[in-house]
């Protein structure tokens, strides 16, 4: 039995009140009924980038604002019609240097108009665009260009340093969004091949099964895997966009993550724009102010984040929020890793939202189980299956567990936008199918008798202690509600005579300051608050957690430290 609280309930609201109840759109759920939006549903040809842009100006809708930029310097607002040629224009530009279907083009770049028109054009022409984090240093880009076979890429003159252009034979041509210094054949000027382009493109058409988009994920050991979407994926991006986004007509949605990462892609690109909804992109580095900002400034009404950044503005206060109007917003949601109950009572009170939590992974390509908008919400736990999906918890075997026992989260093959490969290696990809009409996420959860599924951990982060299994997020959720700290990350440490001792490591909030009395307080805090198995008899303080660039807490790095093992491969951390 799991300690965490299953009769807390923030009720369904009326914001939601027009959407379906959660058992009605499961028994009546079709995918077909969802892939009759789609203009192939009727022509046979497919193009992601025509679903989500040409086909807004072709209905008439070209005037409205499709991507609305800021950063710290410059605010852009672009129309579905100026998309499309940006994206058109591109398109002749790949094809002037013989780039087609099937290739793969990597964009390497910090967020800017350019990156999204550059993506769009990649697909227009129907080659496979592979983004990367700005922040990946020489080693980190050359692993994926290399592994992928990339022939093109796109980046801008800080960035063309880091890519080690002579160990690349399979790279032929980059696009440098700036000015271009050196006279170089490999190199070619954005700009100015964008002036003389046409922007009359012939659209390549593709197949549902041929590729979209490739995004590299690094995995507890072994290097980073490529994770191979297709154009189906779109009818999960749509699907998810209308009944988990709930995106209308007139939405200004802000998806705050980087194309580097899937969110940044399915939910940041692919179900805004197949929604014809205006997206809001902010470029440059987190800070409460300039995101508050953003979200007053573009009366943005859907917002989709993740729990480390709603960590650190629950760390910035309630009082900053007084200083902005937030009364657009509807709807706000989260992704990437565990969302603390604590922050879901936090935003119920300070933004007056509840926070809906979904999940899933750059595996799935879309979201599979979410906290569905007209359902109640459970603080802690991740939702239930979408209508369309189902999940269950398996043993290593492959039977289905009772509810409230640990086990393999798994979901039932296949849905739309599962991966169709990983890259140069099916042996890693076969592993996630290991039980027959399953795919094995690698995670641990339990469902409770209500069908709502709560996650615990990485397969590789459960802790042993005393015979007891933890999940490491029960005791960092548990962590985080004193007011002390900020943030958690929880490791098994091994020990003679328990097996494993749960080692914390936590950063402090402002104010306070590292002693052994707040190691003894907060030992008691979680043995009082939890249970005596579960309270971290160590506790180191550290000013900043390791995390990925998505804000995930690398538990297997604070596990390396603390055992003096190799830490892996890094190329995901934050600086
Ligand atoms: C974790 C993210 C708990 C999980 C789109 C998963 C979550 C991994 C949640 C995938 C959630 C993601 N609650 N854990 N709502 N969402 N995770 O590929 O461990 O970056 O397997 O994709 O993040 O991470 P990825």
């Amino acid at each position: 039995m799991m300690n965490q609280t299953h009769s807390e309930i923030l009720p369904s609201e009326v914001s939601h009140s027009n959407m379906k109840s959660y058992e009605e759109a499961r028994s009546e759920f079709s995918w077909d009924t969802i892939e009759r939006h789609f203009t192939w549903y009727e022509t046979g040809k497919v193009n992601m980038a025509y679903e989500a842009i040409d086909r807004h100006v072709a209905e008439g809708k070209g005037d409205k604002i499709a991507l609305l930029y800021s950063d710290a310097t410059k605010d852009e607002a672009i129309t579905y019609s100026e998309m499309k040629e940006q994206s058109d224009k591109f398109g002749n530009v790949l094809r002037k240097y013989g780039i087609g279907k099937g290739d793969r083009v990597f964009i390497f770049m910090p967020r800017s108009p350019e990156l999204y028109a550059s993506l769009l054009g990649i697909l227009k022409v129907g080659a496979v665009v592979g983004p990367l984090f700005e922040a990946f240093m020489e080693t980190a880009v050359k692993d994926r260009l290399e592994d992928s076979g990339a022939v093109a890429l796109v980046t801008t003159p800080a960035l063309l340093p880091r890519v080690k252009r002579d160990e690349l034979p399979e790279l032929k041509h980059i696009f440098v969004v700036g000015d271009l210094e050196e006279e170089d054949p490999q190199l070619i000027s954005y700009f100015r091949e964008m002036e003389s382009a046409s922007s009359e493109l012939e659209l390549e058409w593709l197949e549902r099964e041929d590729g979209l988009i490739m995004h590299y994920t690094s995995g507890s050991t072994g290097k980073p895997k490529g994770v191979y979407h297709v154009q189906n994926a779109m009818i999960q991006h749509y699907y998810t966009g209308k009944v988990v986004l709930d995106l209308r007509e007139d939405d200004i949605y802000w998806c705050t993550a980087d194309p580097g990462w899937v969110t940044g892609t399915s939910y940041g690109i692919f179900a805004p724009w197949l929604h014809g909804v205006t997206n809001v992109i902010r470029g440059g580095r987190f800070s409460p102010q300039d995101w508050y900002g953003t979200l007053e400034k573009n009366k943005v009404t859907v917002w989709y984040s993740a729990p480390t950044a709603f960590r650190m503005l629950m760390g910035a206060g309630s009082d900053l929020i007084d200083q902005f109007d937030l009364s657009h917003l509807r709807h706000v949601l989260s992704v990437g890793e565990p969302l603390n109950p604590e922050v879901v009572r936090w935003g119920y009170k300070a933004y007056k939202q509840r926070i809906h939590d979904t999940w899933w992974m750059t595996e799935t390509g879309g979201q599979l189980i979410c906290n569905y908008p007209s359902m109640a919400i459970k603080p802690g736990s991740m939702g239930r299956p979408l209508p369309g999906i189902t999940a269950a918890i398996l043993d290593d075997q492959g039977n289905e567990v009772a509810p409230y026992t640990m086990g393999n989260l798994a979901i039932k093959t296949p849905w739309p936008s599962m991966m169709r490969k990983v890259w140069n290696n099916p042996a890693k990809y076969e592993e996630y199918f290991r039980i027959p009409g399953w795919y094995i996420s690698g995670d641990t959860a339990y469902m409770d008798e209500e069908g709502y599924f709560w996650f615990q951990g990485r397969i590789d982060d459960v802790i042993n202690s005393s015979g007891e299994r933890i999940g490491p997020f029960e005791v960092e959720s548990k962590l985080v509600e004193h007011p002390a700290v900020a943030e958690a990350g929880v490791i098994g440490k091994p020990d003679v005579t328990r097996g494993e001792i749960i080692k914390a490591f936590i950063s402090l909030r402002e104010g306070y300051t590292p002693s052994q009395e707040l190691k003894d307080e907060i030992y008691r805090f979680v043995k009082e608050g939890l249970s005596a198995h579960a309270a971290p008899r160590e506790i180191e303080f550290k000013d900043k957690l390791p995390k990925t660039r998505s804000g995930k807490i690398m538990r297997r790095v604070l596990k390396a430290w603390e055992l003096d093992l190799p830490t892996g491969d890094l190329s995901t951390i934050e600086d």
